[in-house]
């Protein structure tokens, strides 16, 4: 049996892939590795955790020592790194967090895969999932592309590149096998309501004012994130060492256009009048360093390896409304903390 780690598995995006990977290869042994941060929710992988091809390993990433002896006794064959810090305004507060975590814990995971695989490097993959707000902020025109210089602005940003440079520096130094993509933003289920879309969906829901940072004039590039999770699914097994994929759904909104539409789709869902949830909008001071526009080419991803989004933006905010509105035990979990209880009863217990 194969095994696969993939570290930030409890995570947003993470569970997404933990999900689809333990489904689809029965045949791979699949690790979830978590510190369970504030991010971190097992509730998000219940449907999946009593599979046989799944384990959940708790441990932090920037501890060496834990990360060696975990990679020596369970000898992976891959990896598929997603544990970060992942919120801009957080790296704004908190930056040597960001450090701690998206740098110096992917450098953790770099050196422990180049140990147990330093003998034969071939069959081997450490696959490093990235953002595209390491290109920094576009004007009105233009794409980012694999060829676009880095120039990130956030702390989280410029973490997210750092660790993206040590990454390359491992394939070029030690011919450590890797791959890298940098993709847009993401939404969907199981999103942390500190990100825009689902804060907008839970305050929407208790009538609460909808924080608009400045004039709402920023662009970003939307992505489901079931199809990053297929991007990474199809990346990890067809990509050519040492390369580099754009993911993105050329799909952008301003954040004022965004949050009007989802107010409309939930005017319907919450039986309220047209336009009731729009008065909720609240202009509020903007955020420092804040990106004007993401807008992602992810041709080289269609034409290499025949990935394509499946899913358009009114119907994926739909499904995601739909998805948190029938979901709201998880909603009342994340916010009233619950969810970090779920670890204990769950893998402690029993
Ligand atoms: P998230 O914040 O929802 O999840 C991060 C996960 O990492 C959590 O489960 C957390 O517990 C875990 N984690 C954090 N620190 C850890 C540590 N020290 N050791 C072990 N685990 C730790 O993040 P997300 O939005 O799912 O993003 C996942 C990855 O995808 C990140 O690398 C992020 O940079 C990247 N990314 C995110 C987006 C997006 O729109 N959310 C877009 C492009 C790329
Ligand atoms: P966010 O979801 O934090 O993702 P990112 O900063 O990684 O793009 O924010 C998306 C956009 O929405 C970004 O331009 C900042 C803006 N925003 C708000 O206007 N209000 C908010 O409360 C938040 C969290 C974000």
């Amino acid at each position: 049996m194969k095994k696969i780690l993939i570290t930030g598995g409890a995570g947003f995006i993470g569970s997404h892939v933990v999900r689809l990977f333990v489904n689809k290869y029965p045949d791979s042994q699949i690790f979830n590795l978590d510190k369970l941060t504030y991010a971190g929710n097992l509730e998000n992988l219940k449907d999946v955790e009593h599979k046989p091809n799944y384990k959940f390993v708790k441990g932090d990433i920037t501890d060496a020592t834990f990360i060696n002896n975990l990679f020596n006794q369970e000898k992976f064959d891959s990896v598929i790194h997603l544990a970060a810090e992942s919120h801009v305004d957080r790296s704004i507060s908190n930056p040597l967090e960001f450090v701690q975590t998206n740098v110096i814990g992917t450098v953790n995971l770099l050196n422990a895969a180049k140990e147990i695989w330093k003998d034969n490097l071939a069959n081997h993959l450490f696959y490093h999932v990235s953002t595209d707000e390491v290109y920094g902020t576009l004007g009105e025109e233009g794409l980012f592309t694999e060829e676009t210089s880095y120039d990130p602005h956030s702390p989280y940003s410029a973490s997210k590149a750092a660790s993206d440079h040590f990454v390359r520096a491992y394939f070029d130094t030690y011919k450590l096998p890797v791959v890298i993509s940098n993709c847009s933003n993401n939404y969907g289920p199981n999103h942390f309501p500190e990100k825009l879309i689902p804060l907008c969906i839970h305050n929407i829901k208790n009538n609460k004012p909808l924080p608009i940072y400045g004039k709402g004039e920023n662009v970003r590039d939307w992505l489901f994130v079931e199809d990053h999770a297929s991007a990474i699914d199809v990346i990890f097994h067809n990509a050519k060492l040492g390369s580099t994929y754009n993911i993105g759904g050329h799909n952008e909104w301003t954040n004022i256009d965004v949050i009007r539409l989802l107010c409309k789709i939930m005017d319907k869902k919450l039986g309220r009048a047209e336009g009731k949830n729009e008065k909720l909008i609240t202009f509020v001071k903007d955020r420092a360093g804040h990106d004007l526009r993401y807008a992602i080419d992810s041709t080289k991803l269609q034409n290499e390896l025949g990935w394509k989004p499946s899913l358009q933006f009114e119907e994926g905010l739909e499904k995601t409304v739909d998805w948190y509105l029938a979901n709201e035990e998880w909603l009342s979990h994340v916010t009233s903390g619950n969810y970090q209880t779920y670890y204990d009863k769950q893998y402690v217990q029993r």
